[in-house]
């Protein structure tokens, strides 16, 4: 017997924020995790981290799609700059190596993903902040939930964050 409110409560994690998808998606992205093309204008960033179902269990094999804007807070909707999908590993990580976007108009700098567990799940879509941004306290979009965690490397900058999403 299927009893709903019994898992309800035994999830441990709640499911990562949603924030709206905004203009600039586009299908199609090429299977990548540097996404960066050369002359790219930005600071380089890393961001890492997991995609966990609401048990907190990792999730191999979920797909991720990120999209941005380059560090003048220009999208490129001719081609696949700053745009790529990867899936992760089987501990569940993934990885990505791009460049710090820049903020436009209204917007604090962000990071558009859609991710989603397996073919069967919802697709989460969401925008990930980063910490310190004057236009976090006015972007109507920004998501204090979705804000990375910032540490400097000898590498580069480098963002985690994990992602809890429905798997079905
Ligand atoms: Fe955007």
């Amino acid at each position: 017997m299927i009893m709903p409110e019994k898992n309800e409560a035994n999830r441990k994690l709640d499911l990562t924020a949603a924030v709206e998808e905004g203009p600039y998606y586009k299908f199609g992205s090429p299977e990548r995790k540097a996404i960066a093309g050369p002359g790219t204008y930005g600071s380089k960033l890393i961001l890492e981290g997991r995609v966990l179902d609401t048990n907190g269990q990792p999730v191999p094999g979920a797909w991720l799609d990120f999209w941005h804007a380059d560090g003048h807070g220009s999208y490129d909707n001719e081609d696949y700059n700053l745009r790529g999908h990867q899936y992760t590993d089987e501990d569940g990580r993934y990885s990505l190596e791009t460049l710090r976007p820049g903020d436009y108009m209204m917007r604090s700098p962000h990071l558009h993903v859609k991710v989603r567990a397996n073919e069967k799940s919802p697709i989460l879509t969401t925008q990930l902040f980063f910490p310190g941004e004057s236009k976090n306290t006015t972007d109507p979009l920004f998501e204090k939930l979705t804000v990375v965690d910032l540490k400097d490397t000898a590498q580069g900058q480098k963002a985690t964050f994990d992602f809890v999403v429905e798997r079905y």
